[in-house]
């Protein structure tokens, strides 16, 4: 395998789920060979509707779950071997999940965890080392360790535990941050304070960040690339501002223009229509959206359409073949 410059490389990953119970059992290619990189230090956001594959990718990279086909490299090394070296690779990639109050076991203070995880990971000699050091990455998230010893998640708001959540992740000093729909239960105001602390950990640390959203204005605001998905593949991805403001694909076009704006004398532009025919997306044989594509023509429905790069965006759309 040669050297790249890639942090994390996912190349032609597959997974397989089966769906439906008892005769109507069908097969759907969850995620269907996406293939994207991400750099050291670089913000990178995986975008798309409820149901297109983002989670999986997620539990994928974490080894929650096991790919179908494909190849994962980090730190130029394959996934393969990492699992041999689990511990280590703990250290280096950690999680954040969309729900702050199932991260923290709720019988438990908050601080258990992170003396836990500083002990486990022997980042610490004893308590007295210990305090310092969680509370130096509590500050990094606009907390202290006064503020959450002895605290139960329940004494916590949300977004202190969200933050809490980001911390701990911290402790080990990860390159990697995957981040599952960090902010969804967060409101707009603290949203913005948990990807500025995102951008600014990339800037303190050099962290690289999956960050997996629906709310493409954070994703605008913070991300360097983004990759939209629909239906397990992804249907473009380049430049937050190129993909965001010049949208090729006519999905990414739905979706940028369904983001609701702060004007309440104006109403939302488009919506996204949430399939109820998810599986028959995923069973679509040419492109996955041709269905609901205002532009599709036959070749849509027939052919699934390759990918092509257009002023440095990768888009999979038949306009641009
Ligand atoms: N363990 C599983 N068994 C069967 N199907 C699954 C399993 N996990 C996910 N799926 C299916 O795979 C598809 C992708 O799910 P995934 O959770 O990755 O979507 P997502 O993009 O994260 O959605 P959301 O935005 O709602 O979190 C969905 O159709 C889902 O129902
Ligand atoms: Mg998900």
């Amino acid at each position: 395998m040669t050297a790249t410059e890639e942090l994390l490389q996912i190349e032609r990953v597959t997974k397989v789920f089966t769906v439906g119970s008892f005769f109507f059992k069908t097969r759907i290619n969850a995620v269907e060979n996406v293939s994207f990189g991400i750099k050291p230090a670089e913000i990178f956001t995986l975008a798309g509707e409820s149901g297109c594959g983002k989670s999986t990718i997620a539990k994928i990279i974490l080894g929650f779950e096991e790919k179908t086909a494909g190849e994962i490299v980090f730190e130029n090394e394959s996934i393969a071997h990492w699992r041999e070296k689990r511990q280590l690779f703990i250290q280096k990639v950690q999680a954040v999940f969309q729900n702050p109050f199932e991260s923290f076991n709720p019988l438990c203070a908050v601080d258990d965890i992170f003396f836990e995880t500083v002990y486990n990971f022997h980042l610490v000699q004893n308590e007295k080392e210990a305090i310092p050091f969680i509370d130096e990455r509590l500050k990094a998230v606009g907390l202290s360790f006064s503020e959450i010893h002895s605290r139960y998640p329940s004494e916590l708001s949300g977004g202190q535990l969200q933050r809490a959540s980001i911390a701990r992740a911290l402790l080990t000093n990860p390159s990697l941050l995957v981040a599952d729909e960090p902010v969804s239960m967060v409101d707009a105001s603290l949203r913005m304070s948990i990807v500025n602390l995102f951008a600014r950990l990339r800037e303190e640390m050099n962290l690289s960040v999956l960050y997996i959203t629906h709310d493409l204005a954070t994703a605008y605001y913070v991300s360097d690339r983004i990759a939209v998905m629909f239906r397990g593949n992804i249907v473009e991805m380049g430049p937050v501002e190129e993909v965001l403001l010049n949208p090729r694909h006519p999905y990414t076009q739905l979706l940028r223009d369904s983001i609701p704006e702060a004007n309440p004398h104006r109403k939302w532009k488009g919506s996204v229509r949430v399939a109820n025919v998810e599986e028959e997306e995923y069973l679509q044989k040419g492109c996955k959206f041709a269905g609901r594509c205002s532009l599709a023509e036959e070749r849509c429905r027939v052919d699934f359409p390759q990918e092509t790069l257009v002023d440095g965006v990768l888009v999979r759309c038949h306009r641009y073949n």
